[in-house]
């Protein structure tokens, strides 16, 4: 088999994955003029993280999209070691996208510069350099990831990862009247929180009820079933102050996502009111990401497909967004059922959706003979096995549900999935690397089995044109 014929056994249909090199966080996402535009961190030449991009794709309805030209490149000397991650706004009919550009000097130090860059059309932009100065009294040079938005009273908020000199994580929050002109307004949280030793991509999210601010710290110890990946993203909850404070309720930091490899989300509110959010598929230890396969075949990572993000019962819920559903075929194979079930999936690209019509007793579904899902009813405990494909052991995550189960959805690709329980209350999101052809679907009750209901779905690709 050639490494062409290869690809396609790990290629991803409906997941956005760079068309060669290397992928990480969504950048920019905006809804612009009736188009959604996603950019995300790329490296055009290779597999390693050197010398980023903004990758720019863009749709009307997430299923046909067109591939741009890079909408920003390390060209310039305020960005010339990488144009890193940032977030887009809409202000007088122009698209403004905030990024921070990475500068390395002779001896690999460190400077960042929050960057701006205009454009009038969505496609072209005009680099227009740093708009703030770094580093401040107190922080290092680790200072980056603009996110910023429109407040209450017009003014803009912008709120930066950062860290500070004795190397602990914070959030740094400037504002501003014109998107040009920034002042400091200070720590994001005033009260201290000890949550590793830099915070990268911070956002605030506003609901009714709450306000989230999510972020990815780096350097947490694994507590247990928690923080297991090499670094995490989750969230506090609470308010979000038009002083530039975030007051937060008195909860511990929460994971988004249960699997592997999530990392560096990113949302936006689109012209209809929905928060969407993107993540990174994904984060992994340097010898693990190493060993992707997909390297060999010169790409390496993914998007998560677009999740809409609610905050409900004190949770929140992430699910894929209803388009997603526009890329299912008709027919599916519906089976309802007490029995055990051992389905051979029509096709790689499904989603699965299990609708149980009481509270799920233990089960175990093993999809192509690799990954596992176990759950045990009594105490509501979620269990996801994948084998390493660096150290070939078999690893696990894990969640405990704070209700019955009821609902199970499954995004699968050939080298990816994303599972969502009770519509969206837990996520686990992780690649996997198989080579056989077995596309074996086994649903295995382990107690007293409960009615239950498996629809699959066939999925088809995105339509993709090169502008
Ligand atoms: C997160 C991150 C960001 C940075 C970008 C560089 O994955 O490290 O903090 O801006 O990636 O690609």
């Amino acid at each position: 088999m050639n490494e062409t014929e290869k690809r396609r056994d790990y290629e991803l249909g409906y997941h956005i994955t760079p068309p060669k090199g290397l992928l990480n966080d969504p950048n920019g996402l905006v809804h612009y003029n009736g188009n959604y535009h996603v950019f995300f961190q790329w490296n055009q030449t290779d597999t390693t993280h050197q010398s980023k991009s903004w990758g720019h794709v863009t749709t009307e309805d997430f299923v046909h999209w067109k591939a741009h030209k890079p909408a920003l490149e390390p060209t310039d000397w305020y960005d010339k070691d990488g144009c890193y991650s940032g977030s887009a706004v809409v202000f007088e009919e122009k698209l403004y996208l905030f990024y921070t550009g990475n500068v390395r000097g002779e001896n690999g130090e460190r400077n960042s510069y929050q960057c701006l860059a205009i454009s009038e059309d969505g496609i072209h932009f005009e680099k227009k350099g740093p708009v703030l100065e770094h580093p401040i009294k107190g922080y290092t040079a680790h200072v980056r990831d603009p996110k910023v938005w429109q407040g209450k009273n017009g003014n803009w908020w912008m709120v930066l990862g950062a860290q500070q000199e004795n190397l602990t994580g914070d959030a740094l929050v400037y504002q501003s009247t014109n998107l040009v002109d920034w002042t400091l307004s200070g720590s994001l949280v005033d009260e201290p929180i000890t949550l590793g030793y830099m915070w990268e991509c911070p956002d605030i999210l506003k609901f009714t009820e709450k306000d989230v601010f999510t972020f990815s710290p780096q350097g947490l110890e694994a507590e247990e079933e928690k923080y297991r990946n090499i670094f995490q993203s989750g969230y506090f909850t609470g308010r979000f102050l038009e002083n530039g404070k975030f007051v937060k309720d008195d909860q511990p930091f929460k994971e988004m996502d249960n699997g592997f490899d999530f990392y560096a989300p990113q949302s936006f509110i689109d012209d209809t009111g929905r928060t969407i959010m993107y993540g990174w598929v994904g984060v992994m230890e340097p010898e693990v990401e190493a060993a992707v396969p997909t390297r060999k075949q010169g790409w390496l990572h993914a998007l998560t497909v677009p999740r809409e993000l609610y905050y409900e019962n004190e949770k929140l819920i992430q699910y894929p967004l209803a388009e997603t559903t526009n890329l299912r075929e008709t027919n599916p194979t519906i089976s309802k059922s007490t029995k055990n079930e051992a389905i051979p999936l029509s096709s790689v690209q499904q989603d699965i959706l299990i609708e149980w019509s009481s509270a799920a007793t233990d089960f175990v579904i093993t999809l192509r003979n690799e990954i596992d899902i176990h759950y045990q009813a009594k105490t509501k405990k979620l269990t996801v096995t994948r084998t390493n494909w660096k150290t070939l052991a078999r690893e696990e995550r894990t969640t405990f549900l704070t209700r019955e189960l009821m609902e199970l959805r499954l995004l699968v690709e050939s080298s990816l999935i994303e599972l969502f329980l009770n519509k969206g209350e837990e996520v686990f999101t992780l690649r996997y690397f198989v080579n056989e052809t077995d596309h074996l679907f086994n649903f295995e009750y382990l107690d007293k089995p409960v009615e239950k209901t498996l629809t699959f779905y066939g999925l088809r690709s995105f339509e993709i044109t090169e502008e």
